[in-house]
């Protein structure tokens, strides 16, 4: 054997003589010079040995400094739903620190979620969520502080729920109104918090993005909240979490309700658009670990003021305020002023970032935007106006809107379909609006 693995084989040794000595003082709290804190999460105070808790946080203390880490263990957490994303996030902010955690979940542990949970076992089955997540952190954790409650987060219970005076509110829920109802609450009350897209379908690591809501692609959970947010007035100033992976044909996608409508086809795009919880959605385990994982290190990287890039809306109002200004000089162009632009802001981005996905339909160029009215028999409506490049408006103008030609003559068939397909995707979302 070579000295150096002598070495760390002694070395081994004795970290675990010195862990099973840390455990038992934590446990049973000793009377020498050791700080003692103090913690309140039972009747009785338990004394823990400051001098062990910095032990075991060196190597974050080693990463965040002396300042970072007094911010991180001075958090107030709450994550709301400790399912496959919230129990890794609430594990991680526990082993890396944070002092106060409150965790909100009214469901129990089913065996069905143990392929991602990050500490449940088979004994945990029927006990709720958030007892497990607390059983289990306090015997990693026992100094903190983990206030939990077993109960729905709605509208209602909101105020009783989120007065722990949160300096972050992590959103990890997955049934869509209520999530909305969290972000909006968070969102006025000045409340930071960041908020868990879609893990189902998704399995490529490399896709995982932070952004800002208005920033969020291929995922029909963010696509709808973005939606149904900006009618709250809130249109970006919100983290996400999200994967950016694009659906397959070959790859696991959402199955449609059983007596759903919708035709096969529109099944990938708008089925995910359903309610989430009553379906058996495909999830490979990793994905919500890693979602929650991405959250846990953002929080923290936000929380001790460690560099990180920040994350910023798309910020596009210039643009916005172009395309707007675009279709009213059309109309005045083709000499139809009589005729109101019944087109508001808030039409101009949900037509660009959610219908037309930002980019010219024609030629799929996404600079040089305008918006234009699309078949000149019909009144301008959400359903008649599209995308297109100020060449390409020209054009239009000049053949189809002012020369009266067909659309079918100017046009490729492919174009034409694909207009006519963003028109029917609009019919679906504007029932969110
Ligand atoms: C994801 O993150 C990177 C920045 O790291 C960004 O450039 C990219 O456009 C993001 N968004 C999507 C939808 O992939
Ligand atoms: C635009 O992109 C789509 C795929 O997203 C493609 O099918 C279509 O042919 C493209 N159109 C042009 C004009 O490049």
């Amino acid at each position: 054997m070579s000295r150096n693995i002598v070495l760390s084989v002694l070395a081994t040794a004795a970290i675990t003589t010195i862990a099973v000595e840390l455990y038992h003082k934590y446990v049973t709290p000793t009377t020498t010079s050791h700080k003692l804190i103090k913690t309140s999460q039972n009747s009785q105070p338990k004394q823990h040995s400051e001098e062990l808790i910095r032990e075991q946080l060196a190597r974050n203390y080693a990463f965040l400094t002396e300042d970072g880490m007094t911010k991180v263990r001075n958090q107030r957490i709450i994550v709301v739903g400790a399912g496959g994303v919230g129990s890794w996030v609430a594990t991680m902010l526990a082993r890396s620190g944070v002092e106060n955690l409150r965790i909100i979940d009214f469901d129990q542990v089913s065996l069905s979620s143990l392929n991602r949970h990050s500490v449940a076992t088979l004994a945990d089955v029927g006990i709720s969520k958030v007892d497990c997540l607390k059983n289990h952190l306090l015997k990693i954790v026992p100094w903190i502080n983990i206030d939990v409650h077993n109960k729905l987060w709605n509208l209602e219970s909101a105020e009783e729920l989120l007065d722990f005076n949160p300096t972050y509110v992590i959103d990890c829920i997955d049934n869509f109104d209520t999530k909305c109802d969290l972000l909006t609450y968070c969102y006025n009350k000045k409340i930071p918090v960041v908020s868990s897209g879609g893990a189902a379908t998704k399995s490529d690591p490399t896709r995982i993005n932070i952004s800002d809501i208005s920033k969020t692609e291929e995922d029909p959970l963010c696509k709808k909240l973005r939606i149904v947010l900006r009618k709250r007035g809130i249109i970006e100033g919100i983290p996400m979490i999200f994967s950016a992976e694009k659906p397959d044909p070959r790859k696991a996608k959402l199955l449609p309700l059983a007596n759903d409508e919708i035709k096969k086809g529109d099944v990938d795009q708008l089925s995910a658009l359903r309610d989430f919880r009553v379906r058996i959605l495909p999830v490979l385990g990793t994905m919500p670990g890693m979602f929650g994982l991405a959250i846990a290190s953002y929080v923290l990287a936000k929380v001790s003021d460690y560099p990180i890039e920040p994350i910023e809306g798309k910020n596009r109002y210039k643009l916005y305020d172009d395309l707007l200004q675009s279709i009213a000089g059309q109309q005045t162009r083709i000499g139809k002023t009589d005729q109101r632009v019944q087109i508001s802001m808030l039409d101009v981005i949900y037509l660009l970032e959610d219908v037309f996905r930002g980019k010219s339909p024609i030629s799929n160029y996404s600079t040089r935007l305008t918006l234009s009215r699309w078949d000149s028999t019909k009144e301008i409506s959400l359903q008649n106006v599209v995308i297109m490049t100020k060449e390409e408006q020209k054009l239009h103008e000049k053949r189809v809107l002012i020369g009266g030609e067909p659309l079918e003559v100017v046009y490729p068939r492919e174009v034409i379909e694909l207009v006519n397909k963003r028109f029917k995707d609009e019919a679906y979302f504007s029932q969110f609006r």
